[in-house]
């Protein structure tokens, strides 16, 4: 059975007190309001993470996130963080492979299969993006597109490596914009995705691969969303800077 997950993305937000503030919302809302399996993820900038880490240690479903890691193990990669920094602070998930990563600092698909390497082997469970531009997808190459990143950045892991990956599609036209992807073009790509993996891995870890959507997620268009037989959560962007719409996302399921 694959989990049900709703990641945050904070992107480029929140000082430090207010990082602090908006994870002590989100805790007490959880507490409050959110029962069932669904696990909440914490995709913070790097300042927070030693901070949220020591907030989530009494949550049992709310698990945290860096945004990026160096492909390098250490050394003189001025300005970089490492997957063994991340998991020394306590970081569960990083995020790679993010379309504004792609796009402002230029990583390939090679590169991310790197990353997606140095993640595993520090314990940390890779969320990786993939996902198509406006003019792929009116030009019907998007499912070609999409497919291509998965296989170059995550085909060359064995059966058991894959098993800890989580996928979130995220069409590049859909983020920020408020313009949504309908669930069925949603479904349509999961599911595509999820029969990309089986003729890789098997059907049985195919149907166990958690696949994400990103993109304009917001309350009122989740429960349709996540309502799709292959969605499986979302990766959330500008609501998840707002406790009550991030919470009210999780409460979708
Ligand atoms: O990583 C999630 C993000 O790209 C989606 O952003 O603001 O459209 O939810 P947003």
């Amino acid at each position: 059975m694959r989990d049900k997950i709703v990641a945050g993305n904070w992107k480029m937000n929140n000082d430090l007190q207010e990082g602090i503030k908006l994870t002590s919302e989100v805790v007490n809302m959880v507490q409050d309001e959110v029962m069932g399996n669904v696990r909440i993820v914490l995709g913070t900038p790097f300042i927070h993470l030693t901070n949220v880490a020591k907030m989530l240690t009494e949550s049992e479903n709310i698990f945290l996130a860096a945004q990026n890691c160096n492909e390098h193990e250490s050394g003189a990669y001025t300005g970089e963080v490492s997957a063994s920094m991340l998991s020394s602070v306590g970081t569960d998930y990083v995020i790679l492979g993010h379309s504004e990563r792609r796009e402002y600092f230029g990583e390939t698909n090679k590169q991310l299969a790197a990353k997606v390497d140095i993640a595993l082997g520090h314990g940390l469970i890779p969320i990786f993006c993939c996902g198509e531009s406006l003019e792929i997808r009116e030009a019907n190459d998007h499912f070609e597109f999409v497919c291509q990143q998965l296989t170059e950045s995550l085909f060359h892991l064995d059966t058991e490596a894959f098993s800890k990956i989580v996928i979130a599609y995220e069409p590049i036209w859909a983020i920020g914009t408020g313009k949504t992807a309908t669930s069925e073009q949603a479904q349509d790509m999961h599911a595509k995705l999820r029969t990309h993996i089986a003729e890789k891995y098997g059907t049985s870890i195919a149907d166990d691969t958690s696949i994400l959507y990103g993109g304009s997620c917001k309350p009122s268009n989740a429960q349709e969303l996540f309502a799709c037989p292959d969605v499986d959560g979302g990766l959330i962007g500008g609501a998840s800077l707002k406790s009550r719409d991030f919470i009210d996302i999780v409460k979708s399921f």
